[in-house]
């Protein structure tokens, strides 16, 4: 049987940040510019994340996950060229999206995600773009989006479902039981954070829907680093999976761009699922950073 393959990817922070008017400058987006004045601005670069996206492109997958933090500041300016962009990596069809939390930076705009890119994170049945959980069917897989973006004080920069989201998203997966699917769950925010101001408020209801239900794999963005946790499932452990951002250069503890693309094959009465971690290594070129295989409960890594 052919392999589906899916990358993912996230935080492209996509840069340069148009210049704000000055009545945009109130309240967190203040801090934020500043941040990005002297900051931000030398880490997320754009030829970085157009080489990125070239060596993702180039891969040929069948489908491309995007885990949020399109934007900066979430000023109106920044979300079209986040729409050309979303374009470049190909149809709504084709890409899915779920929104993080520098995309409903501040409540006057947090509606812009919805209305610019809503159909880049539709589920297969639903009219609204604002509908989360979405659920996808392509090939084996299950797409499930959710979203955790939620606008916050400044200095934080949590997530949280909400109780109506994670009821509905405990329906969906209790529906697709019986089903032979791939189930993928798409979110923002890591499911375990050691900065509380940075994280997913209500885990603990989101992994108690997974420890019932299960899903094959749990892709996030957020931390801008490599990650593989384990969750409890229904029989065995599911992989939660995290990727640096794509625009980024290796700053402090946090490594240079990269993406992850799973190779999914049915075996036997399972999956098998092979995650290979390409990016920016030590020197300019992108190349294969890792080959790890995910299955069931153990990892083994090469
Ligand atoms: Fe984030």
């Amino acid at each position: 049987m052919t392999a589906f393959t899916l990358a993912h990817l996230s935080d492209p922070h996509i840069p340069p940040l148009p210049t704000p008017q000055l009545r945009e400058l109130l309240g967190k987006r203040v801090l934020g510019y500043l941040n990005w004045i002297r900051n931000r601005h030398t880490i997320h670069r754009r030829d970085v994340l157009d080489a990125l996206v070239a060596d993702m492109l180039a891969q040929q997958p069948d489908h491309i996950a995007v885990t949020g933090d399109l934007v900066n500041l979430a000023l109106p300016a920044e979300f079209a060229p986040a729409r050309a962009w979303l374009e470049r990596l190909g149809p709504p069809d084709r890409v899915s999206l779920v929104p993080g939390n520098h995309d409903a930076y501040v409540a006057a705009t947090r509606h812009l995600a919805a209305d610019v890119w809503g159909d880049y994170m539709g589920g297969d049945n639903a009219g609204g773009a604002d509908g989360f959980p979405y659920l996808r069917r392509r090939g084996p897989l299950a797409l499930i989006g959710v979203s955790t973006a939620v606008p916050t004080a400044p200095f934080m920069a949590t997530g949280t479902l909400g109780p109506a989201q994670i009821a509905a998203l405990d329906r969906m997966l209790a529906g697709l039981e019986g089903e032979t699917l791939f189930r993928v769950l798409l979110i923002h925010h890591p499911l375990r954070s050691t900065h509380s101001h940075k994280r997913l408020t209500d885990s603990t209801e989101l992994q108690s829907v997974l420890k019932r239900h299960g899903v094959e794999l749990v892709l996030h963005g957020h931390d801008h680093v490599h990650s593989t946790i384990w969750v409890e499932g229904p029989r065995g452990k599911i992989p939660v999976v995290g990727v640096p951002s794509a625009s980024s250069v290796a700053h402090g503890h946090k490594p240079a761009a990269a993406y992850n693309l799973f190779s999914i094959t049915r075996e036997g009465e399972g999956w098998k699922c092979q995650q290979r971690v390409r990016g920016f290594g030590s020197g300019p070129a992108i190349g294969d950073l890792q080959h790890i295989e995910l299955r069931d409960d153990q990892r083994t890594s090469s």
